[in-house]
């Protein structure tokens, strides 16, 4: 059987359309099988029911508080037989409590090569820092914010006169490769996590194709 993706969005939703898409593939080993959204209008929740995938939209204001809103995730993720929940573009921190009831089973994207730019504006950041590599990182999720063992990361060279935007772009379309490779490397079993690290057996999977450089 797939692994069932449980995928938490806010927004757009581009990530969770790279998992969408990889899922087309019947030997992909992992499929999204619910999408949940804390906002009403995320244009993200349109790519899933375009793809016949169940939506669930939970407001964090109608909830009692954060932990109620956390365990109605959790609730719902659970009844849906997810193995692995995906943050793919979810604005919100998570608590201690959420974390640790899906440690190792929570991962998320970020665009940055971590643990640099960490937060928000991760694109600006790395312009004003003047780095001559910029991407994109896949990780198990920690408590602290952006942090975790990283599964993968890819990187694109920062050209001279590149704007947030035009930089924004390059990233994005490596991350829509590297979320599904993430995901895969975990469905087949190959990513095992030691102490603050995340362990890739290889495989077939050649170097390359861990930590591409566009
Ligand atoms: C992506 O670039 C993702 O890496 C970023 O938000 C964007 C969501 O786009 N995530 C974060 O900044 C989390 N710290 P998408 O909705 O099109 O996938």
């Amino acid at each position: 059987m797939r692994l069932r993706l449980g995928v938490l969005i806010s927004g757009r939703g581009s990530n969770l359309q790279a998992l969408i898409d990889a899922a087309t593939d019947p030997a992909y080993p992992a499929e999204v099988a619910l999408v949940i959204s804390n906002k009403a209008d995320a244009p993200g929740l349109e790519r899933a029911r375009a793809a016949g995938i169940a939506t669930l939209v939970l407001k964090p204001k109608d909830f009692a508080d954060k932990a109620a809103h956390e365990a109605a995730m959790t609730a719902a993720l659970e009844s849906a037989g997810v193995g692995l929940v995906c943050l793919a573009g979810y604005m919100r921190l998570l608590s201690p409590v959420f974390v640790s009831a899906w440690l190792d089973r929570l991962i998320n994207i970020h665009p940055s090569l971590l643990p640099s730019f960490p937060g928000l504006h991760t694109h600006e950041r790395a312009i004003e820092a003047g780095v001559r590599f910029h991407g994109c990182t896949v990780h198990f999720v920690r408590v602290e914010m952006d942090t975790g063992p990283i599964i993968v990361q890819a990187a694109v060279p920062v050209a001279d006169g590149a704007t947030p935007d035009s930089l924004a772009a390059r990233v994005l379309e490596q991350e829509h490769k590297a979320y599904p490779l993430a995901v895969r490397l975990i469905a087949e079993g190959r990513v095992t996590v030691a102490g603050d690290r995340a362990v890739v057996a290889r495989g077939a999977v050649p170097d390359a194709v861990i930590a591409p450089i566009a």
